[in-house]
């Protein structure tokens, strides 16, 4: 069932500063570009140097097609006129995972780099009948993001990422059907993450994005409000407290960080906070090739530093606080 000719010829290279594992899976680069931010991924094949990014994470997969919501599906959160943050309500437009595997896998696995399918269900069950068809298919993913925060569906989604018992129960089912690695992606809710990655984690996952979109909203005066998940730069400090909570309480967990990654600072912040990953979604939009420019960016500044990625993961935990008063 496990097909494991998918190698790709940018990873297993000891030398690699860059380089991090997932169970048995190797990345080369830790920057990755992020679900639903990036096309399918392979429209960027004449812009991007796919060798230079670590994946692809797909946008997320359903069993059956969805059509998304109505438009209007994209507004800007601005402040005196200049947009700060992005709110999307796109609603998980997909063909369905049967025409996914059959007509846009063939053209993904061909890119030298690694493929994330990022998994969506309206109910439970569907999270691991999604994982069946990519698994019983000619080219499955080589890994699997598990949506459990998507923010504008009616269901699933964020509703079964704050329930306990949805995220056993979900993350119990598609480790039985599949030996690759499976990372969950949880909502930037600081307070009960603890208590859901503690599950998600007896369960057999592997690693954690943290963190999907945050529920918001804003209002043009002429237009009316509009609901969506947030993302870009408002979100990185929530996500980075987040990822500062649980790089704590679960010391050698492996966190990809997502949220407002725009610059070599905001990875560094991330890898310092107990990132081993990071992934760039809304900066995809400002500049496709971001993602290969950080890769640089970091390879040449763990050279300068004489360190490995994995010296400086989770290397500014202990500093905390250090410089701030907490008034
Ligand atoms: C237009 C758009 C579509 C998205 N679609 C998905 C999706 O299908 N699945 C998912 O898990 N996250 C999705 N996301 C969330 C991103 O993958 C990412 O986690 C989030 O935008 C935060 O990162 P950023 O601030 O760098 O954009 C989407 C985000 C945007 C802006």
């Amino acid at each position: 069932m496990i097909n494991n000719n998918s190698k790709n010829e940018n990873t297993e290279s000891t030398e690699n500063i860059l380089a991090f594992s997932i169970g048995d899976l190797t990345f080369s680069s830790p920057i990755f570009l992020a679900s639903g931010t990036a096309g399918y991924g392979y429209e960027l094949e004449n812009i991007v140097d796919f060798k230079k990014i670590g994946a692809v994470i797909t946008k997320g997969i359903s069993l059956n097609p969805r059509e998304g919501n109505p438009t209007p599906r994209i507004a800007e959160f601005t402040i005196r006129g200049i947009a700060v943050g992005l709110l999307n309500s796109i609603g998980l437009q997909n063909p369905g995972v049967r025409e996914f595997t059959k007509s846009i896998m063939p053209k993904l696995k061909k890119l030298p780099t690694k493929i994330i399918a990022n998994v969506f269900g309206e109910k439970e069950e569907e999270y691991r009948k999604v994982i069946e068809v990519f698994e019983e298919s000619e080219n499955p993913p080589d890994a699997y993001e598990l949506n459990l925060s998507c923010p504008n569906t009616k269901k699933g989604g964020i509703e079964f990422g704050v329930n306990p018992k949805s995220v056993e129960k979900i993350v119990k089912q598609t480790r039985k059907s599949t030996k690759r690695p499976i990372i969950v992606k949880f909502s930037p809710f600081s307070e009960i993450l603890p208590g859901l990655i503690s599950i998600a984690k007896n369960e057999g996952a592997d690693a954690y994005t943290l963190t999907n979109t945050i529920p918001a909203a804003v209002r043009d005066p002429k237009v009316g409000f509009f609901k969506g998940g947030m993302s870009g730069y408002p979100l990185k400090p929530i996500a980075l407290r987040c990822i500062l909570e649980i790089s704590e309480r679960f010391p050698g967990i492996k966190i990809i960080a997502s949220g407002g990654v725009y610059l070599l600072e905001d990875v560094l912040d991330y890898i310092a906070a107990g990132a081993t990953a990071v992934q760039v979604g809304t900066g995809n939009f400002i500049d496709p090739q971001k993602s290969q420019k950080l890769t640089e960016e970091l390879e040449n500044e763990l050279k300068k530093q004489g360190k490995t990625l994995q010296q400086l993961v989770s290397s500014g935990v202990i500093s905390q606080n250090s410089s701030f008063t907490s008034a």
